[in-house]
């Protein structure tokens, strides 16, 4: 885990929203930017998981912690978020586009339907994200900074997880338009790729006809390639807030992920 106090005062007084905060990578960010003395927002289509994170932000050092239920995927509650946001808490200084969901199983075997559930909740969710917001930021005129959760599976094929794969190439792509777009008003845009992360979507992630076991034992097998058993969410939480104080555009998180990026 980073040191305590890494990023301490840094995000001092900000406001920043985190989507998908209701548990893992979502919720270590939070806590990182609360220990920087950063007002935190909590967003997550889970109302007890956001609850609990906005909590526990105010006992790690957040000045002033919200819980907002919402669905990043539904427009209409997102525009109802950003409106609330707008006039109970501000503008966001930084918006972290993380919500996202997994699903594995074959580029044929992959219904409509579930294409479509993907595509609604890792792209659509992050394009409401970026435009509602991005239009506050850039009209407040004062800069601002957002970071979209991709993967490395963005820019590393794989037969276990096209659709989202898929999702996640076009949040990269996405953000790099919107990073172009928007520097000259002093706003960045980061696209963070981690790799394999210890967090719930990893282990629930649906392989199409495989069993629980099968699942596991494909896990432990990927674990154990590439050694990543142990890699925690505080660390892709430190690399959000980092990538936020530098600017950084693309950043691949996990050695894995670094290492697949170097040789795309
Ligand atoms: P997680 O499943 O622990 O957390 C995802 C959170 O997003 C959950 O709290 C869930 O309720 C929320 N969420 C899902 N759909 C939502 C929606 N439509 N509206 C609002 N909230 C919604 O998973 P994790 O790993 O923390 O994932 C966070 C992000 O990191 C995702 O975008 C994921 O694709 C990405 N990622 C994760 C990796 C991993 O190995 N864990 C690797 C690379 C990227």
């Amino acid at each position: 885990a980073p040191a305590p106090g890494k990023h301490a005062e840094r995000f001092a007084g900000q406001l920043v929203l985190v989507t998908g905060a209701g548990s893992g990578i979502g919720r270590a960010t939070a806590f990182a930017f609360a220990e920087a003395g950063a007002k935190v927002i909590a967003v997550d289509r889970d109302a007890e998981g956001a609850a609990r994170t906005a909590e526990l932000s105010r006992l790690v050092g957040a000045p002033a912690a919200w819980a907002e239920t919402v669905d990043v995927s539904d427009e209409q509650a997102m525009e109802k978020l950003a409106e609330k946001v707008a006039t109970e808490y501000g503008v966001v200084d930084v918006l972290v586009n993380n919500a996202g969901i997994g699903l594995s199983g074959s580029f044929l075997d992959t219904s409509s339907e579930d294409w479509k559930k993907v595509l609604d909740v890792n792209l659509w969710g992050v394009i409401h994200g970026c435009r509602l917001f991005g239009r506050q930021m850039a009209e407040r005129g004062q800069g601002g900074h957002i970071v979209n959760t991709a993967s490395a599976a963005a820019y590393q094929p794989s037969r276990a997880l096209p659709a989202y794969s898929t999702s996640k190439a076009a949040v990269l792509m996405l953000s790099e338009c919107l990073r172009a777009e928007l520097a000259g008003q002093g706003i960045g845009v980061s696209a963070i790729c981690p790799g394999f992360v210890n967090t719930n979507i990893t282990s629930t992630a649906r392989f199409a006809g495989v069993s629980a076991d099968e699942e596991k034992r494909r896990q432990k097998k990927s674990a154990r390639l590439y050694g990543l058993r142990n890699y925690p969410p505080e660390k892709v939480a430190d690399a959000v807030l980092r990538a936020v104080a530098r600017n950084q555009a693309v950043v691949p998180v996990t050695p894995e992920a670094r290492g697949a990026h170097l040789m795309s």
